[in-house]
């Protein structure tokens, strides 16, 4: 089976944030979109063909969640990820990070502590502190080039009298590492002696490139009570817009309270189009996947080999699994002086490249950049150009 990642599909005028909301975001139009995480691809022909049958039934009244929801997800998990999971553990939510909301309302009371760890996904930041919740920061480190969990910290913040719920981000977003079952282990082991709490936010756990392997975090022990596990197809399958997903749940008491953070704002997703194409993607997208993971560590490799020949001041951090790319620029602030204004500032009016600024991600993220290479090989090279020569 061959699948052209190649083709550019132009994507203005359907109301895509990272193309149609480039004004808004950069203050110009005139960017190539390397920003908001999805993809530039066609999805598996499979999704877009259970959309259409859905579609050809010209009624789309108020649906429940398809038995194929349940089986589908079930046997991807798996296959996939060798972690066999019961139907009653899965809850389907309206989004991930929504889902990050409701586990912070039912896990930590008002006041009460939140781990995260930066540089990470933003929403990680509001589910926290928006919900008047407080938070505790375990930075990870940069030690060689290559992030790593500051244990020690980790223990300081897990002993906080307050500390009840650590967001884990696995594999990373912003910064690529796939945990291995060493990591996972020591950080599961410090959730139970300070009994924790773990959301697992796995939304990335199908991209990962070839060498390296997702270890389901609850899948690592015999009770996994204390983990959720947040997953979707959507950043798999690149079918964000359609808004559904997962939490795994074993624990019949935590099922319950996120059941509950959920109904208080009546915020299912009763959807028969996200229904049909999670379905599709799990049942039939496999192939489609693998072809991916080949095509994105090209592009991976790509941009290192680029940087590395073009752009000394710039260093691709090597990310183990996602599309998105970690770019560490101090060497080039420091070369020309820059605070982040001006490097955002260079990068959107100078290279007109849109990339997510390093600092969104909150502590350790100046001087870096957010690049998403979920887009055909010509556009990366285009913007990489851009930025040479700019
Ligand atoms: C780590 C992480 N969690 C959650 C999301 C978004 O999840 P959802 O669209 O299901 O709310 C993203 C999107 O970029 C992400 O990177």
């Amino acid at each position: 089976m061959s699948f052209d990642f190649d083709r550019v599909i132009p994507r203005d005028g359907t109301d895509s944030i990272k193309h149609d909301g480039r004004a808004g975001y950069f203050g110009t139009p005139d960017v190539l979109p390397l920003w908001v995480a999805d993809m530039d691809f066609a999805v598996p022909e499979a999704i877009t063909q259970a959309l259409l049958a859905r579609a050809a039934h010209p009624i789309y009244g108020y649906s429940r969640y398809p038995e194929a929801v349940f089986e589908s997800l079930i046997s991807w998990m798996g296959q996939r990820h060798d972690w066999r999971i019961e139907r009653d553990w899965i809850l389907p939510a309206p989004g991930v990070v929504p889902s990050l909301h409701a586990a912070v309302l039912a896990f930590a009371a008002a006041g009460e502590g939140v781990i995260v760890q930066p540089p990470v996904y933003y929403p990680f930041f509001s589910a926290v502190t928006g919900t008047g919740r407080q938070l505790l920061e375990n930075p990870l480190m940069l030690r060689d080039g290559h992030y790593q969990i500051d244990f020690e910290q980790l223990e300081s913040c897990a002993v906080h009298a307050n500390a009840r719920l650590l967001l884990l981000c696995s594999p990373h977003n912003p910064v690529g590492r796939v945990w291995t079952r060493e990591e996972l282990a020591r950080l599961l082991d410090i959730a139970e002696r300070h009994d924790l709490v773990v959301l697992s936010d796995e939304i990335h756990h199908d991209l990962i490139y070839p060498g390296r392997r997702h270890q389901v975090l609850a899948a690592l022990t015999d009770n996994p009570a204390r983990v959720v596990t947040a997953v979707a197809p959507s950043k798999t399958f690149n079918i964000p817009g359609l808004g559904l997903s997962a939490l795994i749940v074993p624990d019949p008491a935590r099922r319950e309270a996120l059941s509950k953070a959920f109904d208080l704002l009546h915020a299912g997703n009763y959807n028969p189009f996200s229904s049909a194409a999670f379905a599709a993607g799990y049942r039939n997208g496999a192939a489609w996947l693998d072809a991916l993971m080949t095509y994105l560590a090209e592009t991976r490799d790509f941009v290192t080999e680029f940087c590395r020949q073009n752009l000394p001041g710039i260093r691709v951090v090597e990310p183990e699994g996602t599309y998105l790319l970690w770019l560490d620029c101090r060497a080039l602030c420091v070369q020309r002086n820059w605070d982040d204004a001006a490097m955002k500032r260079f990068f959107v009016e100078k290279a007109r490249v849109g990339m997510n600024p390093g600092t969104v991600f909150g502590a350790g993220g100046s001087g870096f950049m957010r690049m998403n290479i979920g887009a055909p090989r010509s556009v990366i090279e285009t913007a990489l150009r851009r930025i040479a020569s700019a």
